[in-house]
């Protein structure tokens, strides 16, 4: 039998290695999706017909076939939810100094603890309006293709962040603060593996990490706001043989 000692210490271990597991999915695949999600919805800004570069990039992704549920779900649902719930036990078990303190490090502390709940509400959301998975529960409004072949993806993603005067609002929210804690998150990442010990790595990390943030916020701020102005009404852009393919009918 195990010396209470040694099953505390093992304890200590596993939970270690989980914070350890928490940080890298955090970062992959879960902030390298975040970084080509909204670089991707980010096209819907290109010049040219309306949609028509969102389209081929999403149809780009979509071209996994069947594998793109299970790459899907590997990849991105499975790391969030541990990344999640791990989040969620840090939050309201960890004690939070930010009181004690007046230090810009401690703000920081709190905010990414506050946008990492922001964000699980935004993306569970998110996933509902968009994703076929949300169809059941009356979501699921992204539609690459429609029955007659015709490309609309950057339309029904559109229609849907129009449908209402405050999804635009939630979407602001919900994508600074995702940006927000995965910028903030990675400049955390390089203490917590040990790459930036000096207080000097740590400061020129900081404005690393910050201009990092800026330009991925005014990715994703600029799709937003190509999908909150976009025509709705306007004709769909011709792209590839303007067929529709088996996934893009939401399987
Ligand atoms: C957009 C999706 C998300 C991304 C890209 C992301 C990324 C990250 C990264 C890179 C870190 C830094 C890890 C470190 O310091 O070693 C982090 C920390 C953290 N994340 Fe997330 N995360 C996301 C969603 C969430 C969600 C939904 C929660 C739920 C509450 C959450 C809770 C946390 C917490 C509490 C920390 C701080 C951990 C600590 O103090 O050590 N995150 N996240
Ligand atoms: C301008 C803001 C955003 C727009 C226009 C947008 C648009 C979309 C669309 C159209 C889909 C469905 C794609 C498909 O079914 O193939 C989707 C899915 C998804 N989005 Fe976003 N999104 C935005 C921001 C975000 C943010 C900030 C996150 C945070 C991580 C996020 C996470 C996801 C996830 C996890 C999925 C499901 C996986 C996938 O289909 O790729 N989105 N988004």
């Amino acid at each position: 039998m195990a010396h209470p000692t040694e099953s505390v210490s093992l304890q200590d271990k596993n939970y270690f290695l989980m914070r350890r597991l928490h940080s890298l999915l955090g970062l992959v695949p879960v902030g390298a999706f975040l970084c080509v999600h909204l670089l991707t919805n980010s096209t819907v800004l290109a010049p040219g017909v309306a949609g028509g570069e969102f389209q081929k990039s999403v149809e780009r992704i979509h071209a996994l076939g069947p594998l793109l549920v299970p790459v899907e779900i590997v990849f991105i649902f499975l790391p969030l939810l541990f990344h999640s719930l791990l989040g969620f036990q840090i939050v309201f078990n960890s004690e939070s100094n930010a009181q004690q303190y007046r230090y810009g490090g401690n703000i920081r502390y709190m905010l990414q603890r506050t946008t990492g709940i922001l964000a699980f509400v935004f993306i569970f959301y998110h996933i509902w309006q968009m994703h076929w998975f949300g169809k059941p529960l009356g979501g699921g409004a992204f539609e690459l293709h429609d029955a007659a072949g015709a490309a609309t993806g950057a339309m029904t993603t559109a229609v849907a962040i129009q449908q209402a005067w405050w999804i635009a609002p939630v979407y602001a929210i919900g994508v600074l603060s995702c940006v927000f804690h995965l910028a903030n998150g990675l400049w955390t990442s390089l203490i917590t593996w040990g790459i930036t010990i000096r207080p000097s790595s740590q400061r020129t990390a900081g404005y690393v990490c910050a201009a990092f943030g800026i330009i991925l916020a005014i990715a994703g701020m600029g799709a937003l706001t190509g999908f909150y102005n976009y025509d709705v009404k306007s004709p769909p852009p011709v792209v590839g043989d303007g067929h529709a393919s088996a996934t893009s009918q939401g399987l």
